[in-house]
Formats: structure tokens, sequence, C-alpha cells
């Protein structure tokens, strides 16, 4: 016998916030597809919470991802709107998706977008859940974010090409990278592309002995050049480091920030391999009827926790990666 009851429909909608990170589009795609595959009616929130504000909503169908797996940025498009911590805005971004019928909304991004993941969470209807999307990694309770290996795999490449020209000339060059307080980025590529020094926001640095020490690298160790990665939170000692290091080796002292070159390009395995698992938690927790949640990882295992949680504590730094750093490569 024909039901005389219509089923409720279950809609769930996405979007990615502030910078953008390589993997977010696995992410979006596993979102969009896991959650038509439970039964859920799906949308993309276009541009981030700006987008949400505005009412920038659009259906996602299954072929809405296709062929986007392996691309860097986000299909979604996302924007920096520090006027979602109000909460008439945040009010009026729920109230754009419930007036659609939709309840449920993923939100792919950093600290600045869990915050307001958080304030939809606490002050509104909607079921929300995070997923960590930044390549600064610097979110305490996630081994991993979306989009850190694809930029440190970046800063690796861009460390293979510097090294052909500064050996080719018997230069120094130090190259800037992103991280904001976070020295991951800088850390790990110094690591895997054997720099000689590495700037990071959480240690000390003195430059007359960093100085003292390029020296005794090329009197000293048989070094015909040097790398230094200076972490984006160390960045303010560029000036500083070019005119003693230059002073003490009267050698020529190049400068390069990768800048937004880390942001973008194809996503590395990792990356896409994150997204995918990160996004099909979110949905399940979602379709859990779960509320206030952020999706990590450590090792294999993907998790979830408490937004607030989430927001909760410093990143731990590796000293003794940096310890093996120093010691290995100068
Ligand atoms: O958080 C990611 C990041 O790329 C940081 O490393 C950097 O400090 C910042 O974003 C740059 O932000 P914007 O895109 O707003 O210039």
């Amino acid at each position: 016998m024909a039901k005389n009851v219509q089923e409720e429909v279950k809609r769930l909608a996405v979007l990615t916030s502030g910078g953008d990170a390589s993997g977010m589009n696995a992410a979006i795609r596993a979102v969009v597809r896991w959650g038509i595959t439970l039964g859920y009616e799906v949308y993309g929130v276009r541009r981030g919470y700006k987008g949400l504000v505005e009412d920038d909503i659009v259906r996602m169908e299954y072929k809405s991802v296709s062929n986007t797996v392996h691309t860097g940025g986000t299909l979604l498009r996302t924007s920096r709107y520090p006027e979602f911590s109000e909460v008439e805005n945040a009010k009026k971004g729920a109230e754009n998706l419930l007036k659609r019928g939709i309840n449920n909304l993923i939100v792919i991004g950093g600290d600045g977008s869990f915050r307001g993941a958080k304030l939809l969470h606490d002050e509104t209807q909607l079921n929300v859940v995070t997923i960590p999307g930044t390549i600064d990694n610097d979110m305490a309770y996630t081994e991993y974010t979306i989009g850190y290996d694809t930029a440190c795999n970046t800063v690796l490449d861009a460390i293979l090409k510097l090294r052909d020209t500064i050996t080719s000339h018997d230069r120094i060059m130090i190259l800037e990278v992103m991280g904001r307080e976070s020295g991951n980025i800088a850390l790990n590529s110094a690591v895997a592309g054997g720099a000689e020094y590495v700037l990071v926001p959480e240690m000390p640095v003195d430059v007359d002995k960093i100085a003292a020490s390029v020296k005794k690298g090329f009197d000293e160790k048989g070094k015909t050049s040097t790398i230094i990665i200076l972490a984006e939170g160390k960045a303010h000692l560029k000036d500083e480091l070019i005119e003693k290091i230059s002073k003490a080796t009267n050698r020529t002292v190049n400068h390069m920030s990768l800048s937004y070159m880390q942001r973008g390009g194809n996503p590395t395995m990792a990356d896409r391999v994150l997204g995918a698992k990160l996004g099909a938690h979110a949905v399940e927790l979602i379709d859990e009827g779960q509320s206030g949640r952020a999706v990590g990882i450590k090792g294999q295992n993907v998790f979830d926790v408490t937004i607030a949680a989430a927001l909760d504590g410093k990143k731990g730094f590796d000293e003794k990666l940096y310890r093996i750093a120093e010691t290995i490569s100068k």
C-alpha cells in the first residue's frame, strides 16, 4: 500500500571560507557525492560567509563536481569576511539556508572560519560541522589540515629550482614562506629540502650568530651556497638578515617570497585523500543529527571533537625536528 505521507527531504549545504587551500575541491566533491548517496539534496554556498549573507546559494548535483578532484583553489570560491563575527550577520546567513529548508551546513576553512561556524551552531537553528582547510596546519586538535601537504611540496619545488641558480652563482638565498604564526611549513620543507637554516616564530633567532655560522659554512665546511627558509612569522628579520649576512660573507644575498604560489596548484595525493576522508565523515555526522562538531585526522584515523575544542590551544611545535634541521644541514 502506498504511503500517504510525504517523506521529509534532507538537505545540506557546504561552503569554503578564508584562504583557499589545495584539496578543498576534493573535500567539496566528497561532501556532495556522499551527501547525495545518503539521500540529501546538496547546495553550495559561494564565496564563503559573505555569499551566505548575500544569499549566493546554488544546487549541487553529482556532476557539479566532475573533474575537480585534482584541481587547486576552491570551486565554490571563498572570501575573508570578518563581519560574520556579528551575530546579526550569522542569523541573516542562517535564514538564507533555513528559508530553503536547508538546516545542515558543512564549513571548510581555518580557525576564523571555525569561529563563524561556532557562532552559527550557538546562535541559530543550523546543524554545523567543520572541516579543517588551511595551508598553515596551525590547528592544535588535528594532525593535518587540507592544503598543507601541497603547500610544502610547492616550497620543495622552489628550493630545488633556487638551488640550481644559487649553486651556479655561489650565492645565499632567503626564501620566505607562508604560515602566519606557525613555522610548520617552513620547518618541514626546510628539512625535506635540505635548507641550511630555518627561522620560525616558535624559536628565538640570533641574526649575528646566523651570519657568523653562514660565513663558517663557506670558510670551513666547503659550502658554496646557502638556503635560508624564513617563515612568515619571522619575516620582519629579512632586511637585518640580508645586511648582516652579506657583510659577514661578502656574497650576494637574494630574497624571494613564495607568497601566494604556495596556495595554488594541483593538490598532492595526501591532500586529495584527506579531503575525501574528512568530507565523508562530516556528512556522516550531519546524517547522525550532530552539530557543533569538527572533524580531524590523526595518523590514518578520522575523528571529531566539538568546534569549541578544535579552537582551543596552540599547535605543538616539533622542537626535535628543529634540532635535527639545525644539526644536519648547516
Ligand atoms: O591562512 C592562509 C594564509 O595563506 C596565510 O599563510 C597567510 O598569512 C594568509 O593566508 C594570507 O591571507 P590573504 O589571502 O588574506 O592575503
